[in-house]
C-alpha cells in the first residue's frame, strides 16, 4: 500500500515536470519598425506556429540541454522558399497536406522567423 502511494506520488511529480517543460516560455525579437497592430497578429501567428511546430517538427529538431527545450535556429534562407513538404524523405512522410495545412506551414515559419535566436 505504501510502496502503491508511493509511486504514485513519484507519478504525479513526473508529470508536473513535463508540463512545465512543454509550456517553456518562447521570446520572440520583431523588427522595431513593425506597427503595433502587425506586431500583435505576427506574435499571435507565431504562438500558433510554436504549438504545431512542437507537435510537427520538434520530434526530429528540437533538442533537450540540461532539461531545456532547444529550438534550433534556421537561417532566413533554409526558411524562406523553402519547400518543406519534400525536402529530404523524413519531411516526405511526415509533413504532407494531409498532415500540415499550407495556413499552419505559414505559422510554423514565422514562429521559427521571430523567435529569438539561442545563446551561443
Ligand atoms: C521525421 C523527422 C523530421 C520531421 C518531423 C521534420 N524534419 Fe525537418 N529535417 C529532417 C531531416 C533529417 C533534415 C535534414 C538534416 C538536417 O538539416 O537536420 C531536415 C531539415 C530541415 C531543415 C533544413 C533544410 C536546409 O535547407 O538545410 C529545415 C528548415 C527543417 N527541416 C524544418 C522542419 C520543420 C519546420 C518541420 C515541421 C513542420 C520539420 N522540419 C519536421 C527531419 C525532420
Amino acid at each position: 500500500m505504501k510502496q502503491y502511494r508511493l509511486s504514485s506520488i513519484i507519478l504525479g511529480l513526473s508529470l508536473v515536470f513535463s508540463q512545465c517543460k512543454s509550456k517553456q516560455i518562447v521570446y520572440y525579437e520583431l523588427p522595431a519598425e513593425m506597427s503595433t497592430d502587425v506586431r500583435t497578429a505576427v506574435q499571435a501567428q507565431c504562438e500558433k506556429g510554436l504549438v504545431l511546430y512542437r507537435l510537427n517538427c520538434a520530434k526530429c529538431h528540437s533538442d533537450t540541454v540540461k532539461g531545456k527545450e532547444v529550438i534550433p535556429d534556421f537561417s532566413p534562407e533554409q526558411l524562406s522558399n523553402y519547400e518543406f513538404r519534400f525536402a529530404n524523405k523524413k519531411h516526405e512522410d511526415n509533413l504532407n497536406e494531409t498532415q500540415l495545412t499550407q495556413d499552419e506551414l505559414v505559422c510554423i515559419i514565422a514562429f521559427l522567423t521571430y523567435k529569438k535566436k539561442n545563446k551561443t
